[in-house]
């Protein structure tokens, strides 16, 4: 099994974290890893907010837990908000400019985020369910853009789980 193969069976969503904070320098290499990612037209689409000071991370938790979900967010010691950009890609590349590639690119950013915070010893859960409007009121981000997806983060104390994927005979097709 290769190294990589091995840290991404290590990351996996991590929903209890212990009391130890989390170094503002660690937060850093994350960005800096999803900015490495690949990106249409290198557009990178998009910007990265993060609640780091305890004020903010409990206003962050708050606007995270859903009606029935996310509950357990409040044990979180930071979270990062991630914006959807504008992507300006190239006049002279006609053909991409009619597709929006923005989400498939923060995709991208987003997983090399969360495998550089499990190579750093952090656990991390992306979060797909939070309440748009009063994360934007509360933090003053622009109301014109749009929060794709939230990343909570602390030191896990999750036990490491196996992981369960479809086979993949069921998710490969050979052509001929
Ligand atoms: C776009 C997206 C949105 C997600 N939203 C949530 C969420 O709101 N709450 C949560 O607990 N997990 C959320 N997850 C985590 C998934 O449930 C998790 O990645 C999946 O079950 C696979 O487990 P693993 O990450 O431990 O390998 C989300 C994952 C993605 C990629």
């Amino acid at each position: 099994m290769t190294e990589l193969i091995k840290l991404m069976k290590q990351r996996q969503s991590c929903r209890h974290y212990s009391d130890k904070p989390v170094e503002a320098e660690k937060i850093v290499s994350c960005i800096n890893a999803a900015c490495l990612a690949p990106s249409a037209c290198n557009t990178q689409p998009y910007h990265f907010y993060v609640a780091h000071a305890p004020e903010a991370v409990a206003v962050a938790a708050e606007y995270c837990k859903g009606e029935k979900v996310n509950k357990w967010v409040s044990e979180a010691k930071a979270f990062v908000i991630i914006t959807q950009e504008h992507a300006e890609i190239p006049a002279a590349n006609s053909e991409a400019r009619k597709r929006d590639f923005r989400q498939y690119d923060i995709g991208l950013a987003i997983e090399n985020f969360c495998l550089e915070a499990t190579e750093l010893g952090l656990g991390t859960c992306i979060l797909g369910v939070f309440n748009e409007e009063k994360l934007k009121a509360s933090f003053r981000i622009p109301s014109h853009k749009s929060i794709a997806l939230v990343i909570a983060m602390g030191y896990p104390a999750d036990e490491q789980r196996e992981k369960k994927r479809k086979p993949l005979e069921e998710v490969i097709t050979y052509l001929r």
